[in-house]
């Protein structure tokens, strides 16, 4: 069943660029208008969103967190994101043309499940992004997008995310479409670049074997720090959070410009930390910025590991370690950036003797709340 791979997380993170492909399959015709046949919801619903919450738990809310920048960039709806566990308890503010998007792997998320049914409540239109058909979260939403990952056995979730990614990113183009955008141009391009995300997932996975040495390197570091800025900030989080599930090593990811208001003081002699760098392309400001950060925590003793788009010599001088992705649009980064975080927390709890398929104390969908 592993085909060969010593984990079900191995193979799930090479199956990456096939489950990308087939969950863009279908859903762009030749014209690149967006075909969203799941969605039952009405093109004059759609319109009518003014306001858009994300809830979602885990590397989820990680997806989510991308979702909000894109939506709200080539939108311009307001797009808040939120823990399915936090949700309702607050009593947030939702009506007929607040637009909840839950996002969840198994559909069974209770945290999720229950946030969903507090936006129903409340008249909210809800859109299920899931990877599960016929589960409960897609069977008690108005629409539906389905993930096409394929079923995900190791605990630790790496090609749904990937995929909730991709369905974000199909969302937040549909509306901007619907609605007739500012952008027109920038989301057509989009539609396009998507269709080669599948290819330059599949060569980042050729370039990991750097990554599973460093790994090795690395096992017995106390704690990992990740930082980054804009659509990087949740991969950050997100490499914290395979860290944390599989190595059970203290991992936590930054905003990088929050560095200086308290976290680098954690920076030690060798303190390993695992920097994410926007493209020096589109919005270089942010470049900048966060290799000024890289410096920074270089200057009090950290080990820079390094994940940079090719081509980028800027960020070389303050690098350890520097890894390279393709060049790919800011906003869909994350579908590239993410693979070697990946690649490295499996690595590490490898090298650290742990069942990485089965972590301590977690499951792969946890039905209480
Ligand atoms: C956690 C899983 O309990 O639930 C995570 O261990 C997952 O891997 C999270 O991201 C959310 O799960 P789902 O199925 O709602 O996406």
């Amino acid at each position: 069943e592993k085909s060969g791979y010593e984990y079900f997380m191995l193979k799930e993170i090479a199956e990456q660029p096939h489950a990308v492909a087939e969950t863009l399959l279908g859903r762009l015709n030749e014209h690149g208008d967006l075909m969203l046949d799941e969605v039952r919801l009405t093109d004059q619903d759609l319109r009518d969103v003014d306001k858009v919450f994300i809830v979602a738990c885990g590397t989820a809310y990680h997806s989510g967190m991308v979702a909000k920048y894109a939506i709200e960039h080539w939108t311009r709806i307001p797009c808040e994101v939120e823990l399915a566990s936090e949700f309702r308890y607050r009593d947030p503010v939702l009506d007929r043309s607040t637009l909840v998007v839950a996002i969840s792997q198994s559909g069974e998320t209770m945290d999720t499940l229950m946030a969903l049914r507090h936006a129903k409540e409340q008249k909210a239109r809800v859109l299920a992004i899931c990877n599960t058909n016929g589960s409960t979260i897609p069977r008690e939403s108005d629409a539906v997008l389905y993930t096409h990952a394929g079923p995900e056995i190791a605990v630790a979730s790496t090609k749904a995310f990937l995929t909730q990614l991709v369905a974000c990113y199909l969302v937040g183009l549909h509306l901007a479409q619907v609605r007739g955008v500012k952008y027109a141009d920038e989301v057509a391009a989009v539609v396009a670049q998507l269709q080669e995300m599948p290819g330059k997932v599949e060569q980042v996975l050729d370039m990991m074997e750097p990554i599973r040495l460093l790994a090795r390197e690395l096992a017995e570091a106390k704690s990992v720090l990740f930082i980054g800025r804009h659509v990087s900030y949740p991969v950050a989080l997100e490499g914290a959070l395979k860290l944390k599930e599989l190595a059970y090593m203290h991992a936590e990811g930054f905003a990088a410009g929050e560095l200086k208001h308290g976290p680098i003081a954690l920076i030690d002699h060798g303190t390993p930390v695992v920097c994410v760098v926007p493209s020096p392309r589109g919005r270089g400001v942010l470049h900048d910025k966060v290799v000024s950060n890289i410096q920074e925590v270089r200057a009090r003793g950290a080990r820079t590991i390094v994940i940079a788009e090719e081509g980028d010599t800027a960020v070389a001088p303050y690098a350890d370690h520097l890894f390279y992705v393709p060049v790919t649009p800011t906003l869909l980064a994350p579908l590239v950036t993410t693979v070697p975080l990946q690649v490295l927390a499996c690595e590490i709890a490898s090298a650290r003797g742990h069942d990485v398929d089965q972590p301590r104390n977690l499951a792969k969908s946890v039905t209480v709340e």
